[in-house]
């Protein structure tokens, strides 16, 4: 970018009208009027009155570069996409983010971290849009936007609130293992390059002979995870509020190339149906113990964005893309989300986002999709419909194997009758009594107590300590001790 600036010997206006002056208006006498022919300053003007598009509605905050996946182990056993194949290489992009905070808003707060991936493969994008957790807080996408609300600014006076997310939480205890993650020590990575990332839903994959298995996917971070604690933290958030951002392009740029090793969990297809418990809900994880890890392959992060808006902000994520060999599953979460992430993108970015530099497939795109706003490739054919007889292209049924599961019943607004049994506690005490070490566990007590100490309310508060209770009476009577003042 710097460089043809350089090479070009003058300034020109956006169509390459050499320029005048960029320091003076065109006036009628020195200190005259301005001219309404200055057509320049008005570019200028207009051009910077937009140059912002509408920030995203949650992960807000992030940053991203771009690298490769590689496979090093054969897993064409479960799957048939082809960017999964043995010794391929695809190029990828990849977007950290918080959820909760704006644009401007530090690194450091304590929040899910976002961990996007989009695969540029020959059958088209391919996005992995997950996070640094292997949960969620709900599992129903019903309760997302509630949720989120409960986590970000309040109408009236505009601040953020811990009155308002226990009191979400607390009325919500589904979210209980995705809070005791999040206010233990992996709820603030010391930088993205410290932290793994999940698909945390379940998804399908099929093989070529049409065989069908549920997959979950964990990206191992090469660099081991490291954490900050909740006063280094707020220390950073003053001192630098782009820690991480600023992190990820230094390492990038002197050479010291972040990876993850890409593993999978593979449960056989009816395995699914008389699992202990329902494993597409987004609130458990499968234990290591029933399904262990495959290891799949490595993804490098080697090249910044040479233009940030361009490329991070731009990027458009979105769960809905799943190439031939993979495929979504009942996970409730993860098909609300299917709908979710385009759509967003057509408010966001405008209806053509798939034409922008860091959304564009590297394989051929042969769509009929044609005109809408911003659109500056032409239509793919002069017959823009199907079928048609003049050589336009026409669908593959070969690739459509990828069905999914079968399903039938009356409509209802209701759990999964199967699993009526599920708790919401148990995994996450597993986690306080036997992942924890003494340490992690005083500084889970710690930070929760200091969260609660912050502005929640009595009743709220009440109902706070017996959550912490349910997941593990130890540690909810060490939090009640604390924020008694006992
Ligand atoms: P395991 O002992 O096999 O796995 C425990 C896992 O916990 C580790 O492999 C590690 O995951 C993760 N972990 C370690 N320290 C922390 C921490 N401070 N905060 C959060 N996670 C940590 O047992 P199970 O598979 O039976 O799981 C037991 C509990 O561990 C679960 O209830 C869940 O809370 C948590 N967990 C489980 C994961 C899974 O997919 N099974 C993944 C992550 C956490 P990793 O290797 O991914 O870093
Ligand atoms: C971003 C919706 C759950 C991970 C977003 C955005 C929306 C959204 C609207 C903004 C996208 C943009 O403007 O580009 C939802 C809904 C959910 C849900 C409706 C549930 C029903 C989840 C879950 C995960 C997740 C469970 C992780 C497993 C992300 C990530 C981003 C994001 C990583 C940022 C993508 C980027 O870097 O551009 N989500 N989300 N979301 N979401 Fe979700």
């Amino acid at each position: 970018m710097t460089d043809s600036a350089q090479q070009t010997p003058y300034t020109t206006d956006n169509v390459g009208i050499p320029v005048e002056s960029d320091e003076h208006s065109l006036t009628i006498g020195d200190s005259g009027p301005i001219l309404l022919q200055d057509h320049y300053l008005i570019e200028k003007m207009a051009q910077f009155n937009r140059e912002r598009v509408p920030e995203r509605v949650v992960h807000a905050k992030g940053g991203g570069a771009y690298g490769t996946f590689q496979v090093t182990n054969d897993v064409s056993r479960f799957t048939k996409a082809a960017l999964f194949q043995p010794g391929k290489s695809t190029e990828v992009l990849v977007r950290f983010s918080t959820v909760a905070g704006e644009q401007g808003s530090p690194d450091t707060w304590r929040d899910p971290r976002g961990f996007a991936v989009k695969f540029y493969t020959e059958h088209g994008n391919y996005d992995l849009v997950g996070n640094n957790t292997p949960i969620f807080f709900v599992r129903d996408p019903q309760k997302f936007q509630d949720f989120i609300r409960s986590q970000k600014r309040r109408p009236d006076n505009g601040l953020r609130d811990n009155d308002m997310q226990w009191d979400f939480w607390t009325l919500s205890p589904e979210s209980a293992h995705m809070v005791t993650w999040l206010m233990g020590d992996r709820g603030i990575p010391k930088t993205w390059r410290n932290m793994n990332g999940y698909s945390s839903h379940t998804f399908m994959w099929v093989n070529a002979g049409g065989e069908r298995f549920w997959v979950k996917y964990h990206f191992i971070t090469d660099q081991g995870i490291d954490f900050l604690t909740q006063e280094d933290a707020d220390r950073l958030a003053g001192e630098d509020p782009d820690v991480h951002r600023k992190d990820l392009w230094q390492a990038i740029d002197s050479g010291n190339a972040p990876s993850w090793t890409l593993k999978v969990q593979i449960m056989p297809f009816t395995d699914a149906a008389d699992y202990r418990f329902n494993p597409f809900d987004l609130t458990k994880v499968w234990p290591h113990a029933d399904y262990p890890l495959h290891e799949v392959g490595k993804m490098t992060l080697d090249r910044n964005p040479e233009d940030f808006f361009v490329h991070i902000e731009q990027a458009a994520f979105e769960p809905s893309n799943l190439v031939p060999g993979i495929g979504p599953s009942p996970d409730k979460m993860l098909i609300g989300r299917l709908f979710s992430y385009p759509d967003t993108h057509r408010y966001r970015i405008g209806p053509n986002y798939t034409q922008l530099p860091p959304n564009r497939p590297h394989s051929v795109v042969n769509s009929y999709a044609k005109d809408g706003p911003m659109r500056y490739e032409p239509a793919n054919t002069a017959r823009p419909y199907a079928p048609n007889s003049y050589g336009g292209p026409a669908a593959s049924p070969q690739f459509g194997d990828i069905a999914g599961w079968s399903a039938s019943g009356d409509m209802v607004r209701e759990a999964s009758r199967l699993h009526r049994e599920d708790d919401d506690w148990g995994q996450a005490g597993t986690m306080v009594r036997k992942v924890l070490d003494d340490a992690a566990r005083d500084r889970l007590v710690s930070n929760v107590s200091g969260h609660l100490l912050n502005g929640v309310s009595r009743p709220v508060l009440d109902r706070a300590l017996q959550y912490w209770r349910n997941i593990d009476k130890e540690t909810g009577d060490r939090i009640a001790t604390r924020v008694n003042g006992g």
